[in-house]
């Protein structure tokens, strides 16, 4: 969805942005692009790979470029330590990049097999594996009800901790089958594969993204300088769903009492709302790209209300 994330977050020469997940800098190229000479351009990702690889990329784009090694949600503190107040513009394409799905060493996907990873930051907390071997029984149920919306989300984990008794679950080979035979044939057929709710689940847990996802949309609109764009990219309806709120928070359309306080027809907010319902990739791009297929795009704009 570049057209529509560049249409959105409309970058101006000698602007400061922030991609907040920069990964191999597929959205953050064309930016910079637009930023120019005089532009600034920061970057965060947790998986220091891709930032190395888009560091050295990066050396080509006209303007000044800042990487850090960091969690979406430290922002406040990158921006403290470059000197940057607020940023005119702030881009946040959630979840997993391609090329962490593509490589089994990773863990993320039930495609090919691999060591039950799951970590966007391999330096960081425990991975899939070993938060499997060491959860309750009731805390992988939650887990994959809450993050997955998993409906045999008992029968999982109850197959899960079976399984570790026998051995422990370390790559994703052993996930799969295990959440397999879980399912009864004919839903091994469908077109989502039966285990993308337990491994969009398990990758939330590791990786604290809900959390992290909350403390970003709490700090935001303070770091956003007046007339600032915002641009998030949800890949599942949770996330989704916290990003609408907070938007809907920042505008004052979740106030009762602002919003029915029209002042010159407008309702005061922190934020205008640019996209009043999330925008969807186009068929042709979903054919192009599958992944894109559940892609949710929001868009809001920082008022001069403080
Ligand atoms: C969908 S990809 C972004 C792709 C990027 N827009 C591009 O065009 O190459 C998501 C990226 O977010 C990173 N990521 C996930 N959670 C993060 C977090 N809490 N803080 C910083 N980066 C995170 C991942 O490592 C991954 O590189």
């Amino acid at each position: 969805m570049l057209e529509e994330v560049l249409r959105c977050l409309d970058p101006r020469p000698g602007e400061t942005f922030l991609d907040a997940t920069v990964g191999y800098g597929g959205h953050a190229e064309p930016i910079a692009a637009r930023l120019g000479e005089k532009g600034r351009l920061i970057g965060i990702d947790l998986d220091s790979e891709a930032l190395s690889a888009t560091r050295k990329a990066a050396k080509e784009w006209p303007c000044r470029t800042e990487f850090e090694h960091a969690g979406y949600d430290e922002m406040p503190d990158v921006l403290d330590r470059l000197g940057i107040g607020k940023v005119d513009g702030l881009l946040a394409d959630l979840g997993v990049s391609s090329p962490q799905l593509d490589r089994p060493e990773r863990g993320f996907s039930f495609q090919g097999d691999g060591p039950l990873d799951m970590r966007m930051d391999p330096e960081g907390y425990p991975t899939a594996a070993e938060w499997l071997a060491a959860a309750e029984e009731r805390e992988i149920r939650r887990a994959l009800w809450e993050f997955g919306e998993e409906k045999r989300a008992a029968a999982i984990a109850k197959a899960l901790v079976r399984e570790r008794r026998k051995r422990p679950i370390d790559t994703t080979g052993d996930l799969t089958r295990i959440v397999l035979s879980c399912f009864p044939d004919r839903d091994r057929a469908g077109r989502v594969h039966p285990a993308t709710r337990t491994y969009q689940a398990l990758r939330i847990v590791v990786n604290h993204e809900l959390e992290r996802l909350e403390r970003l949309l709490s700090f935001l609109p303070d770091r956003l300088g007046p007339g600032g764009r915002v641009v998030i990219l949800a890949y599942h309806s949770l996330e989704d769903r916290l990003v609408k709120r907070a938007f809907q928070e920042w505008s004052g359309k979740s106030d009762p009492v602002l919003s029915r306080i029209p002042i010159r027809g407008e309702i005061p907010g922190r934020a205008i709302i640019l996209t009043p319902k999330a925008l969807r990739p186009s068929p042709a791009e979903v054919a192009r790209n599958p992944r894109s297929r559940s892609a949710r795009l929001r868009a809001a704009k920082r008022t001069s209300l403080a």
